[in-house]
């Protein structure tokens, strides 16, 4: 598992996850973002492009050292600084109300613990700012939540710990923020990964 885990989940992911036709869902995600920010879940850097030019800074958690190698030539194109600071976002390097905005994509699904990894988001944002989020997770329809319930331990083994009946909003929405969802419906592609939600969650 470990070569797996290490070499080629990484790359599956970096593929995964660069579809085009996400692309649309990123720009919509990272509208507003502006500052020093923190991003949970950095991976293979495929934010980058879609970040605001009043962007400053992007302070990047990632536990892969691959997907941050295959990071680097976007990070080099980038006119956005980025600095890693750290490989988990249970614990972020950051003082407290240190940052302008957080962001997450398609990485709540795959962190140990969510609920103190959005503790952590809380504590580093300033008042008023708020985590930008883009999760697939469980859906409404009985029959694909089904089917998301059968497929997860294979997800999980398949995909570096990524599940597929996680709702983000409700894991969010636990913690003392304003939650808002800008967009929540079915993506392309097969519905037990496809069931998308983008949304802004502003600390109270
Ligand atoms: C599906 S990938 C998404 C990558 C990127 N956010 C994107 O949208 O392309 C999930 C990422 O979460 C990272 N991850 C897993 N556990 C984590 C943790 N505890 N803290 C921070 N990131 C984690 C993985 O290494 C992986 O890069």
């Amino acid at each position: 598992m470990g070569f797996y885990v290490d070499q080629i989940a990484p790359r599956i992911m970096d593929r995964a996850c660069g579809s085009r036709s996400i692309e649309s869902w990123r720009r919509r995600t990272t509208e507003g973002l502006q500052g020093d920010i923190v991003e949970i879940g950095f991976g293979s850097g495929h934010n980058l492009p879609f970040y605001p030019l009043e962007v400053h800074q992007v302070f990047a958690v990632e536990p892969s050292a691959t997907a941050l190698r295959i990071a680097e030539r976007r990070v080099n194109r980038s006119t956005t600084i980025v600095t890693s600071i750290g490989r988990r976002g249970e614990s972020l390097a950051l003082n407290d109300e240190s940052c302008d905005g957080a962001i997450c994509t398609f990485t709540l699904c795959s962190v140990a613990d969510p609920g103190a990894v959005v503790g952590e988001i809380h504590r580093v944002l300033r008042r008023g700012a708020s985590l930008h989020f883009l999760e697939h997770g469980i859906a409404p329809d009985a029959s694909v939540a089904r089917w998301q319930q059968r497929l997860d331990p294979w997800q999980g083994r398949l995909a570096d710990g990524c599940h597929l009946t996680r709702d983000a909003v409700a894991v969010i929405g636990a913690r003392d923020f304003e939650v808002e969802v800008l967009d929540r419906r079915y993506a392309n592609g097969p519905k037990p990964w496809s069931y998308f939600t983008v949304g802004r969650a502003t600390k109270r």
